[in-house]
């Protein structure tokens, strides 16, 4: 007997994905109404509400959820929310548009892919959203300086989706990977799991990684990796060569039975511990009852504390989510053990574990030359390494 998923946050997973037979009178209409262009980061927000994982949210925040969001890391009615998605517009869209009517959204390639009911448009105060959300106002740190680009006024409101894939963008958009949350629930309830580890990561799978995947796995029926797909920053690997190694290393060292890949689609902030609470709320949506965090979760620089993102979830009241976090220290492959180990599982010898920066692997990379297999592994470094070289021959 299989038991049951985690709930969905809030209760009931959103669709706002319009009926096929609106579709057609929704586009009539949408072609006379005002119309704004949306960013990347915007495009992916807009995905994540449409499909419900976003849910409870079923539009782009208005201002009491917005104030609430960003001061105490919840929506105006209680329920956990870390991170508002915000639709910003500058003053030449804000003169074109009326409260109590609606716009038109697009992708940037030109696609019409929503309706939003234009509820409120209210002040844009990044000074709160910065504080609150990234607990920082330097312009070097990138989400933040995405928030300083972005227009002085929000728009909020419920919308009404006609598409989440745009019709001309170029490049990969992951179709066979890209399950949405009720689809990913379905398949775990076909493979008779109850209790899934979530993996969320931005970067090519190296040994910890997969140490940490691992290890949750044992106390679980299933794992979710989840790599993120949509908005980076410039200098993170690209999603199509990430997948390439994920799709590797499952092939080569991980058990398929138990292992499911799927892509989300969302944008990356880099704030850290309101991101890990984000990333941990979502992949709830997507039926994950056990997320990963481990060191410096979805962080930046040295804008966070290493364990910051672990220790924002021991803030919350019972009840607040459903999903467990997973906490994992700092891991490395040590020598004297022969294995991967933390702090908390071998004592410290010096020079004993494997520790590379990025900035060497990199050089490594485009050299030709593999990573130590302790770090990376030999198959993964491959995809990498082709990658790399191409780059730097292109
Ligand atoms: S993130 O922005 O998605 O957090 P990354 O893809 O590097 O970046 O990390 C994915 C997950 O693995 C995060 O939970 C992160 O904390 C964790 N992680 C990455 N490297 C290590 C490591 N060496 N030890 C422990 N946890 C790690």
């Amino acid at each position: 007997m299989t038991g049951t998923l985690v709930s969905p946050h809030g209760g009931t997973l959103v669709n706002r994905m319009v009926d096929a037979d609106s579709l057609e009178s929704l586009r009539i209409e949408a072609a006379s109404l005002p119309r704004i262009d949306m960013s990347a980061k915007q495009a992916c927000d807009l995905e994540m509400i449409a499909m419900g994982a976003f849910s409870p949210l079923t539009g782009f925040v208005k201002e009491a959820d917005f104030r609430s969001i960003c001061s105490d890391m919840r929506l105006a009615d209680g329920t956990v929310w870390p991170i508002p998605a915000t639709l910003a517009v500058d003053d030449d869209v804000k003169s074109t548009l009326e409260v109590g009517s609606r716009a038109a959204l697009y992708h940037s390639d030109g696609t019409l892919m929503a309706v939003i009911d234009v509820e409120e448009v209210y002040a844009h105060d990044r000074e709160i959203e910065l504080s609150g959300v990234f607990r920082t106002t330097d312009q070097a740190h990138p989400g933040v300086a995405q928030v300083l680009a972005e227009g002085d006024w929000l728009v909020g409101g419920v919308v009404h989706v006609l598409t989440v894939l745009p019709e001309h963008e170029p490049g990969e958009q992951f179709t066979e990977h890209r399950l949405t949350p009720e689809q990913t629930r379905a398949a775990f309830t076909e493979r008779g799991w109850s209790t899934v580890a979530g993996f969320q990561t931005r970067n090519p799978i190296h040994r910890a990684h997969e140490y940490l995947c691992k290890c949750a796995t044992e106390i679980c029926d299933g794992l979710l990796i989840h790599p993120l797909v949509g908005e980076t920053k410039e200098g993170d690997i690209p999603a199509d060569v990430r997948m390439k190694c994920y799709e590797t290393i499952i092939e080569h060292y991980f058990v398929e039975d138990c292992t499911c890949l799927s892509v989300m689609p969302a944008a990356m902030r880099y704030a850290g511990p309101r991101e890990a609470v984000l990333h941990a709320v979502v992949r709830q949506n997507y039926g994950v009852s056990h997320f990963i965090v481990g060191r410096d979760h979805a962080g930046v620089g040295d804008y966070y504390g290493t364990y910051d993102a672990q220790e924002i979830f021991d803030t919350m009241n019972p009840g607040d989510l459903e999903v467990t976090p997973l906490k994992f220290e700092h891991a490395a492959w040590s020598h004297k053990a022969q294995g991967m180990v933390s702090a908390k599982t071998f004592p410290k010898i010096k020079g004993d574990q494997v520790f590379l920066s990025g900035t060497k692997v990199r050089e490594l990379l485009a050299e030709g030359q593999r990573p130590p297999a302790e770090f990376s592994r030999p198959e993964v470094a491959d995809v990498l390494i082709e990658w790399a070289t191409s780059m730097a021959t292109a």
